[in-house]
């Protein structure tokens, strides 16, 4: 018995240190992508994949996002009052059914895994999946759904990755792969920003994972990794050999949203599926 993934766990408590001096009083995941804050994409992501209930693993400086979720009653009265239906519509796009998110403070910055195993209470014995919001990714459908489909067929854990350059393996955690069915690899190691003679190979992890509850015994130890943070890389290997563990080659395109280049190819990105917009651009492209 496959058991279905309805639960989310979106670590948002990161300092956002690339994007100094903007993510010094905003969010990171407040960093609008056009006119939508990257947070609102990953959970739009995971609505679209069925997902039913959200825990954001915030920290410090992070509580204009579950503002974000909640109505802004002085806003809205004012479009009303306006006549501004459109703007109201848009001001309430992200009302969920109370309950249906939640938050718990990560206090202190110690890694991606501590991040996870800070929502442990959530997730209990059910499986989850996790996204990490500065990775935005453009995908149809989206990625979340696309891993949640191939999860329905094979169970067990499934990261999204990617093919990246030998040079970039020290960014990201890395897959050992073994034997590849379709979009799906059989993975036999991870490890976390391996030097890129040291790395397994060239398939890098993205940030979407879907998760056995496991994992949380296994972060509960608080090893220390890559960077002397926990990571959840690190985790994810040890139940390797234990449980079914695929990586996706996902349909889609990555930013990294993190990084100021990242940022802007998915603003360019995301103006140029919009016709008016990408009108007005070639405009100011050729009259420079
Ligand atoms: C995290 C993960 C890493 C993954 C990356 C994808 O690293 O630890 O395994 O490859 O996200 O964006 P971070 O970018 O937070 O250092």
């Amino acid at each position: 018995m496959i058991k279905p993934v309805k639960k989310i766990v979106l670590p948002v408590a990161g300092l956002g240190t690339r994007f100094l001096p903007a993510t010094k009083a905003i969010p990171k995941e407040m960093l609008p992508v056009l006119d939508k804050p990257l947070i609102q994409y990953a959970v739009e992501e995971a609505l679209e994949a069925g997902i039913e209930e959200i825990i954001l693993v915030t920290g410090r400086n992070k509580q204009v996002m579950e503002d974000h979720f909640d109505h802004a009653y002085e806003l809205e009265r004012i479009l009303q009052e306006k006549g501004k239906e459109e703007a109201l519509e848009l001001s309430r796009s992200m009302l969920l059914e109370e309950g249906r998110i939640t938050y718990v403070r990560q206090m202190r910055p110690r890694g991606l895994g501590h991040a996870i195993w800070c929502a442990r209470s959530f997730v209990n014995d059910s499986p989850f999946a996790v996204a990490l919001p500065d990775d935005l990714i453009k995908g149809k459908p989206g990625v979340l759904k696309q891993m949640i489909q191939a999860y329905n067929e094979v169970g067990g854990n499934i990261i999204a990755t990617m093919d990246v350059a030998k040079e970039d393996t020290s960014k990201y955690g890395v897959i050992t792969p073994g034997e590849s069915s379709g979009k799906l690899t059989e993975v036999k190691g991870l490890v976390e920003k391996p030097h890129p003679e040291d790395a397994p190979s060239t398939e890098a992890v993205v940030g979407r994972y879907i998760l056995q509850p496991e994992v949380m015994e296994h972060l509960a130890a608080k090893e220390i990794g890559a960077g002397g943070e926990i990571q959840l890389t690190d985790a994810l290997d040890k139940l390797i050999g234990n449980q079914p563990f695929h990586a996706l080659n996902f349909e889609g395109k990555r930013f990294d949203c993190g990084s100021k280049i990242g940022w802007l190819m998915a603003n360019l990105s995301m103006a140029g599926d919009d016709p008016i917009l990408a009108s007005q651009m070639r405009q100011l492209i050729t009259f420079q």
